[in-house]
This record gives C-alpha cells, sequence and structure tokens, in this order.
C-alpha cells in the first residue's frame, strides 16, 4: 500500500504542463486492434490504468512498448480474443475492447465488468446496441461470450448519453459497411479524440461532440502505420487548478483545452477564483477563502463532469458558507465525505445530494482514498489543512494521474510518497 503525505496551509504558485488525458487513451490504445500494424500514441501518460490496458493489448498478441513517453502498439500479431477476468476487474473499462474485438476477430470472450466502488456501472446500453448491429452475447457465471453473427450498419437510439456505449459502437460499426448512426451520442471530448484517430485509419467517422454520431463502415480493416496524439486530462487539470484555488495561490497550466474545461472553468469563478485563459495556457488566481457554490449539479458533457465533482467537495470544505452537490451519474460518489468530516468541514449525505459547511480550521488527519477522484479530493483538502494529512492507499490516485506528487511538489506544495 502507498501512502501520500501532505503538509498543509502553503499557499501553491508555479506552471505546469498538463498530462495526456486517461479517458482519451483508453479507447484509443482498445481502438489500435482495428489497425493490424502499428501506432505510435505520443505523449502517452503512464498510468496504472494505461499499464492495465498494455497487458490487455498483450494478452491478445499484440506487441507494446515505450520510446521515451511514445507507446508504440503493434497489433499486427493479435490473434487472441479474451480478456482475463484478473485484468477485468483490475479496470473495468477494459469493456471497452469489446466493439474492436468484435470488429477485428468476430467475438469477444470477457468478464463481467461488474460495478466498482462508484456504483453498479451497467452495460446494458453495450449489449442492447452491439446486439442490434448483430453480435451475440451468451454467459456463464460471470464470462460473456460474443460473437459477431451479422454486421449490421443501423440507427441506434442511446438511451443516455453513455462515453462507453458511443465508443464501443463506434469501434464496431467501422466494420459494418454502411451508415451507422448513434442518436443522442456521448459528447465528451474524448469521444471527438477517437473520431479523429479512427480518421487517421482512413475510416470515416463525423459528428463527434453533437448528440449523432455517423460511421460510415467498410468490409475490410487497415494495416497501416499512424501516429496519435490524444487530448490533455481536462479532470488532471481540474486537479491542479482547485490546489491552486484551495490554497489560495496561483497556477498556470500548459497545453491544455480551455475549451474542455467550461463548466469547471465557470464553477471556479462562481467560487471565487479570477481565470485567464490565452491559447492553451490558463491561469487561476485563487481568493483568500473559496466562496460557496450554492449548486453544483454533475451532468454529460458540456455540463459539470462527475470526475471533478470530487474536487470541487474539496474546495468546498473550506469554502465560506453551505455549497449543495448533487451527483447524478453514479450512485456512491460521496465516498471520501466521512473524512473529509473528520478533517473539520460539515458534511450532510443523503443518496444522490450531499451539502458541505465550509471551515477555516480544517485539520491534517490520517485518511484513506477509496477511488482515484475521491483520493485526489483528500490530497487537495490536506493542501489547505492545519499539520499532516496521510493519505492511504495513494495506489489508486495513481491510476489516473502521472505525477501527483511532482507536480504538487513543482507548485510549492510540501508533499512526499511515504
Ligand atoms: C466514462 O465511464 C469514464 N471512464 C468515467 O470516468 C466517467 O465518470 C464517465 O464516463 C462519465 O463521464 C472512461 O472513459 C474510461 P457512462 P463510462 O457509460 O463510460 C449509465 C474514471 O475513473 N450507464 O457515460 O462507464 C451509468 O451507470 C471514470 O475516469 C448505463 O446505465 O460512463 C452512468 O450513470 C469514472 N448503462 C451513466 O450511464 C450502460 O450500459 C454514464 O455512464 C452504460 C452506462
Amino acid at each position: 500500500m502507498s501512502r501520500i503525505v501532505v503538509e498543509g496551509r502553503r499557499r501553491l504558485e508555479g506552471s505546469i504542463s498538463v498530462q495526456t488525458a486517461k479517458n482519451g487513451v483508453l479507447p484509443v490504445l482498445a481502438a489500435t486492434i482495428l489497425n493490424s500494424g502499428v501506432t505510435v500514441i505520443e505523449k502517452c501518460p503512464k498510468l496504472t490504468d494505461v499499464d492495465v490496458a498494455i497487458s490487455v493489448l498483450e494478452g491478445l498478441g499484440c506487441r507494446v512498448h515505450w520510446e521515451g513517453d511514445s507507446l508504440i502498439v503493434d497489433t499486427s500479431t493479435a490473434t487472441g480474443t479474451a480478456i482475463s477476468c484478473e485484468l477485468m476487474h483490475k479496470m473495468r473499462s477494459s469493456v471497452i475492447f469489446l466493439g474492436s474485438l468484435l470488429a477485428r476477430m468476430g467475438r469477444a470472450d470477457i468478464c463481467l465488468p461488474g460495478g466498482c466502488e462508484l456504483g453498479a456501472r451497467p452495460i446494458d446500453i453495450h449489449v442492447s446496441a452491439l446486439e442490434k448491429m448483430g453480435a451475440k452475447f451468451t454467459s456463464e457465471d460471470e464470462i460473456i461470450s460474443c460473437v459477431v453473427t451479422r454486421r449490421t450498419a443501423c440507427e441506434l437510439v442511446l438511451p443516455k448519453p453513455s462515453v462507453g456505449a458511443t465508443e464501443n459502437i463506434m469501434l464496431f460499426a467501422v466494420s459494418c459497411k454502411g451508415t451507422t448512426r448513434i442518436i443522442n451520442a456521448a459528447k465528451e471530448p474524448e469521444i471527438a479524440d477517437l473520431q479523429d484517430y479512427l480518421n487517421a485509419l482512413g475510416f470515416r467517422v463525423k459528428g463527434a461532440g453533437s448528440p449523432v454520431i455517423e460511421i460510415q463502415g467498410k468490409g475490410e480493416l487497415p494495416a497501416t502505420y499512424v501516429r496519435h496524439r490524444p487530448i490533455p486530462d481536462r479532470i488532471a487539470a481540474a486537479t491542479w487548478l482547485c490546489a491552486g484555488a484551495i490554497t489560495g495561490g496561483t497556477v498556470e497550466l500548459r497545453s491544455a483545452r480551455p475549451e474542455h474545461m467550461k463548466a469547471i472553468l465557470d464553477a471556479l469563478k462562481e467560487s471565487g477564483s479570477s481565470i485567464y485563459v490565452q491559447g492553451d495556457r490558463i491561469t487561476l488566481i485563487g481568493p483568500p477563502r473559496p466562496k460557496a457554490i450554492r449548486r453544483l449539479t454533475t451532468a454529460p458533457f458540456p455540463g459539470f463532469p462527475t470526475d471533478a465533482q470530487p474536487l470541487f467537495f474539496a474546495l468546498a470544505a473550506v469554502a465560506d458558507g453551505r455549497t449543495f452537490i448533487e451527483e447524478t451519474m453514479f450512485e456512491n460518489r460521496f465516498s471520501f465525505g466521512p473524512d473529509l468530516a473528520r478533517m473539520g468541514a460539515g458534511v450532510f449525505i443523503r443518496g444522490k445530494f450531499a451539502a458541505i459547511d465550509g471551515t477555516t480550521k480544517l485539520t491534517g488527519q490520517p485518511v484513506v482514498a477509496k477511488d482515484l477522484r475521491g483520493g485526489a479530493a483528500l490530497v487537495l483538502a490536506g493542501l489547505a489543512a492545519e499539520g499532516q494529512t496521510i493519505v492511504d492507499q495513494a495506489e489508486l490516485i495513481d491510476r489516473g494521474y502521472e505525477h501527483i506528487v511532482n507536480t504538487l511538489s513543482l507548485l510549492g506544495a510540501s508533499v512526499w510518497r511515504d
């Protein structure tokens, strides 16, 4: 078990470059299976979730290696169709390999991804869409076997704008001759990133970022060499800005995409931070004490992202006033709340609602990360707390942050790994 120790009450100041998006690179890694050639993913983040995706690819017979911060993926030798339960349990979003395995191999054998610490995480939207396109699912115990019986391009109306389901449909649809149209598609920036990669492979996909995505499927799949630079991580970027806001500091981000962060930047402004945007740079000047945001409701993009909710929960713990948060996406996304209460914030949680009374007397405590963004929220709270905060199970944080300790140290925080 790894622990992160934070010595609080230091005003952060500095400039950092934003890492590449975890949720951008994962679907692209799955999509590399569509190309029985070589993909170079530039500035690929070194994350434990990426390590798991690499293990999945190697388990399928692909050859993967690092060259500096580029990840080279050669899938020309891929023959496998199965993802082990061990890997599925390590990273449930390995379900994103389903669409490309069906497209390339005509079958996939995965473990029921099951829930995670955030909640049930169903995949019914994935299954019903892929079945309509010609996939046949059978399950025995926790193994799901999926076989392609036909490849039918069609129009699919999603009951919810699911990110993963949109991605899986895109990945299978490229192998279905004709036009597949996804209505009520997820609009997250990571979907547009995947579209860019698929078009670089020679497919014709359009509409990503809008509610309707069209995929022109072809009979054959490419065998080519392509380079791809995924988008920066908007949630990691939000984390560093919140670190500035919670300590009354000044933080500059480089290589950011402000247009991916409008809801986040608006919330930071509402809490009293000054935000300056120039090209791919975002500068935040935090207030002496954040103001409470009256109401924060999570929603699919372009709404306020659920992955940033824990970060703003931590900000609310030191804010002047009461913040109301409504978490609409996952049923268990306030796991860090009791730890923040022990640190001194007034925390009231009822189902998907939370109310937080901020305090100027947050005190450092030993706490435990229960999930990736909840762990990051506890580190942020530690930055503002008096004394030491020790965050246990910090390996959960390493799933999504490339160098959280180094990055915060660069900004002047007193933080180290224990
Ligand atoms: C993606 O998860 C992200 N993961 C999540 O980040 C993110 O929180 C989420 O999108 C929402 O933005 C990756 O991209 C790898 P969804 P995903 O399908 O695709 C319901 C992280 O750690 N739903 O958009 O699983 C679901 O329960 C993670 O970075 C169904 O009901 O999310 C949720 O309420 C945490 N049936 C809503 O839709 C389905 O078949 C949105 O889920 C699929 C989803």
